[in-house]
């Protein structure tokens, strides 16, 4: 069944999670876009840590209400980003699960302080929780703010492909599929009170990323004035406070968990275009109204 509703929104919560006998909740309601954590936090702070803390706080409520083998059995997911960790320079290694918690962005000190309060709900209550910190996501069905959609929707169009400053920030890619997976196993088997790193094993630079992205376009849907998609790479002003690189250690769930990514970078970002060349509908309905308004705010008329 599916209830849109407002995770600040504790009575609905409650009432949800009682009515419907819940066994699991797997947190994935989040504020999620950097770029728009920097024109407005306040967003952020409410859905990522007041709405997380509401979350809680019901999920406590009902566990605590339930009878002792479903207390046992009871799990809170919580999804959460490699973004806490903050930017790594180019040689170091990437991040592990032990790595301190340095957010740069008002987007990822939300997503810090709710794995905060995740963890002390475990700490004090003893509420069975799990918490993810994935890498960049891409794959179907994302919205086209992100870097990857963002770019398929801009080069069919013939618009410009926005490159923050040099375009060599590093980013570690995560076929969304994979992440699934990921979060299913972690939901069968991970132990309360770990967190678990979930990684593509798949750093990339933004350039190379774009210019792959051109490649499949230019072999799938070729121009029509025969040129390469790649002419359209514009670079612009870069993004304040921009994290260099971020990279996944994916390595304790491979081990503890016997998960690893089934999709390499080169199979991933086909299906990912196949998707979007597929969905051209879903893509123009989404992109209507608001979308325009943050393009224009975001990247100039
Ligand atoms: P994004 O998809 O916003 O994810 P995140 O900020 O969580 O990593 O951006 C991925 C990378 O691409 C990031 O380094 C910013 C860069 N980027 C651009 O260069 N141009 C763009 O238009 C966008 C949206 C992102």
């Amino acid at each position: 069944m599916f209830v849109r509703g407002d995770i600040c929104d504790g009575p609905l919560v409650e009432q949800l999670l009682a009515g419907h006998g819940v066994r699991a909740i797997v947190h994935f309601a989040a504020e999620s876009h950097v770029d728009r954590s920097i024109h407005g936090p306040e967003d952020f702070i409410r859905t990522n840590v007041v709405g997380t803390f509401r979350l809680l706080h019901a999920a406590r409520s009902h566990w605590e209400s339930l009878p002792s083998g479903a207390r046992d059995a009871f799990r809170f997911v919580h999804v959460s980003t490699d973004e806490v960790y903050g930017s790594l320079a180019p040689g170091d290694a990437p991040f592990r699960e032990d790595r301190a918690y340095e957010p740069n962005s008002p987007y990822s000190a939300s997503k810090a302080a709710s794995d905060h309060l995740v963890r002390a709900y475990h700490h004090t209550y003893g509420l069975p929780v799990i918490t993810t910190n994935c890498s960049n996501n891409y794959g179907p069905l994302q919205f086209p703010e992100k870097l990857i959609p963002l770019c398929i929707h801009h080069a069919l169009a013939g618009r410009p492909l926005p490159i923050y400053g040099d375009g060599r920030q590093v980013r570690d890619w995560l076929y969304v599929k994979d992440h699934t997976a990921a979060i299913r196993r972690v939901l069968e088997a991970g132990t309360p009170g770990e967190t678990y790193n979930i990684g593509g094993w798949n750093e990339q630079p933004n350039l190379e990323v774009v210019h792959a992205l051109c490649r499949l376009l230019d072999a799938e849907r070729p121009r029509p004035d025969g040129r390469g998609y790649a002419e359209q790479i514009t670079f612009v002003k870069d993004r304040p406070g921009h994290d260099r690189r971020y990279a996944v250690d994916a390595a304790k769930i491979a081990r503890l968990l016997g998960w690893r990514p089934a999709e390499t970078f080169e199979t991933g970002l086909r299906k990912t275009v196949h998707w979007y060349l597929d969905n051209q509908d879903w893509v123009a309905d989404i992109t209507s109204g608001g979308y325009r308004d943050w393009i224009a705010r975001q990247y100039g008329p």
